[in-house]
């Protein structure tokens, strides 16, 4: 299995708060679900997972020690979680493609967080063994564009009504790729 060295320690935010960066544990269940209660009905709506779902967060804390899968969490010193990033190697043909997720807690927004979490991901995928990093969204969340395209990302597609929200609205997607170098 390849070296794991995405636990990067504590990191101090723009706004001066401390947050640690490390991989997410199996045993980080619990915080994983508060994690996911804690957003607001926006995100949930507009997220590819539904953090708020028990089998959503089953399904991410088994995936802790997958082998083609890096997690990583922000964690305050209490233990409250207040940021995620995955990535997950496609398998067959793509699979030298590692697909990104991120997210940050509201309260935590414009410090930093996300571009710090968005380089660790993309720094695990290279891990991973991955070449190419790509990243869904919605065409309307533009705080993760701007992120994806600051780390050199450019976007190679837009899918039309290619998403439902948990309301039933369809939405359109936007998928941003950059290549990376093992
Ligand atoms: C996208 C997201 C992770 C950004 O997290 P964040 O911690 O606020 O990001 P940062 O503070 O590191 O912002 C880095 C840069 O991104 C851009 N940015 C971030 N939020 C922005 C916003 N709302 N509007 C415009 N630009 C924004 C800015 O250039 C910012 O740098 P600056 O603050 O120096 O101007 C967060 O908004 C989020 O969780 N959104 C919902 C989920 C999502 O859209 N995920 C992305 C794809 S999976």
């Amino acid at each position: 299995m390849a070296q794991r060295s995405e636990a990067v320690g504590s990191i101090a935010l723009k706004d001066a708060r401390q947050v640690t960066i490390r991989a997410l544990l199996e045993t980080d269940r619990p915080a994983l679900a508060a994690f996911g209660q804690s957003l607001p009905k926006n995100d949930i709506l507009y997220l590819e997972d539904d953090f708020t779902h028990p089998e959503i967060i089953s399904r991410l804390a088994n995936a802790a020690h997958a082998e083609n899968w890096r997690q990583i969490i922000a964690t305050t010193d209490e233990g409250e979680f207040v940021g995620y990033t995955a990535a997950m190697r496609m398998p067959g043909w793509s699979n030298h493609v590692a697909n990104i997720r991120l997210i940050v807690q509201p309260n935590y927004r414009r410090s930093g967080l996300g571009m710090h979490l968005a380089q660790a991901i993309v720094e695990a995928s290279r891990e991973l063994g991955a070449t190419k990093v790509t990243v869904e969204m919605l065409a309307a969340l533009t705080a993760g564009q701007a992120i994806f395209s600051r780390l050199g990302f450019a976007v190679e597609g837009q899918l039309a009504r290619h998403a439902i929200d948990r309301d039933g609205n369809l939405h359109d997607i936007v998928i941003m790729s950059a290549f990376v170098r093992i």
